[in-house]
Order: C-alpha cells, then structure tokens, then sequence
C-alpha cells in the first residue's frame, strides 16, 4: 500500500470491479481514454484476471483516506525491465472528485513508487493534445511533452492529435517534492 497526504493506493479487490463497469460506461469519464466498446462486469473480471497475472502490469486503486472511499485507479503498464520504463494510466472514475489535486497526488505516488522502488528510469504517456487538466496534472508532477503524434486517435468522427509526455528519474529528484519518496 501506498500512501501519500490525502489518499492511499492499494490493490484493487474483486468488490471493487462493479465501480470499474460503471466508469468506463460513462462517457465523459471515457472521453479520453482509449476507445473501448460497451463494458460488462464479465470484461471486467476477464481484465482483473489477465493484469494479476501479468508481470509487465501494476494497477492500483486510489483511496480516499478520509473515507476509504475508491474513486480511480492508477497503473503503470508495459513495465520493461531492460530499459527501466513504464506507460503510466489514471482514471479519477467519480466525477464529483474531480479537480481536487488527486489526480496530481495519485500520479506522484506511483511516479516515486515506479523510480525508487521499481527503479525505473523513465514513465510516459500519451494524452490528447486538447486534454487541458490532464496535461496541467501531469505537467505539475514533473512530466515533460516529448512529441506531437499528429492524428493518431480516431474519435467522434475526427483524427485528433495526442502528445507524448515524459520525465525522467533525474529530473524527478529536481522536481517532485520528496515526501513521496518511499
Ligand atoms: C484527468 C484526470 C486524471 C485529472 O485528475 P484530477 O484529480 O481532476 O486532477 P487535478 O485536480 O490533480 O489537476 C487538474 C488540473 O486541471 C485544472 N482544472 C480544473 N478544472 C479544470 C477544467 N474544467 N478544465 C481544465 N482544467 C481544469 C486544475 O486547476 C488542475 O490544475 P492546477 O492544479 O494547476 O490548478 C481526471 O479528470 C480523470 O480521471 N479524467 C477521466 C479519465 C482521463 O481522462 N484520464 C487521463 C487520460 S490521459
């Protein structure tokens, strides 16, 4: 378990699958995710399943501590082991809870987690270059944009652009406030 001011990242349980169907059922929860077709609660034990045992996977949920209440889930995926990188994924999945800073909070729980105690070098991610609080959050926790992949997702009739964005383990010891550091 992971814990930082407000929330606590743990793995996620069986009873927690149910929030994930009605999350990425929801459009606007789903607006910038990568395009899945309708979801059921079979799907979701199919992933829940496949990711526990995939040793290139790790996702968390995130906790309130003031509540225990789950509200989202952060991973770090295609965890490469040679080249000391991951892809990370966040999904605030209760709107309510959105624009609180715990999105930025989850991510540089699982950044210094990723670096210290995964000892990777590098974590990336792609993000749709018109996905304004995403960018600030990651923007906040010390990531990078590397590159413009000029309309690379089709969504709601159009090619749209997304952005590579990065940070590397050095520039985390400069940027990120070292109460994360586990
Ligand atoms: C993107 C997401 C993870 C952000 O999490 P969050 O907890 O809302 O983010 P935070 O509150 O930590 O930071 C959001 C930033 O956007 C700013 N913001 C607030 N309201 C905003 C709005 N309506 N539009 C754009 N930016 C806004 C905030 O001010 C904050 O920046 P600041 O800290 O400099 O003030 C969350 O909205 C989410 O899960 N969305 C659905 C799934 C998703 O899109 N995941 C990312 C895929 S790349």
């Amino acid at each position: 378990m992971l814990s930082g001011p407000r929330l606590i990242l743990r793995a996620i349980e069986r009873d927690d699958l149910p929030r994930y169907v009605q999350w990425m059922n929801d459009p606007e929860v789903k607006r910038h995710l990568l395009p899945l077709p309708p979801f059921n609660f079979d799907d979701e034990i199919e992933w829940y399943e496949s990711q526990r045992k995939d040793p290139s996977a790790l996702n968390l949920a995130v906790v309130l501590k003031a509540d225990n209440r789950h509200i989202g889930s952060v991973s770090l995926n295609h965890i490469d082991r040679q080249s000391q990188k991951a892809e990370l994924g966040i999904v605030i999945g209760e709107k309510a809870e959105w624009y609180k800073g715990y999105g930025t909070e989850a991510i540089r729980l699982m950044v210094a987690y990723g670096f210290f105690t995964l000892n990777l070098h590098r974590i990336y991610l792609i993000v749709d270059a018109d996905h304004t609080a995403a960018i600030r959050c990651y923007q906040r926790c010390g990531f990078k944009e590397e590159g413009r992949l000029r309309q690379n997702i089709y969504r709601q009739g159009r090619f749209e652009d997304q952005l590579v964005m990065g940070i590397l383990k050095p520039e985390y010891r400069e940027e990120m406030n070292t109460d994360y550091v586990r």
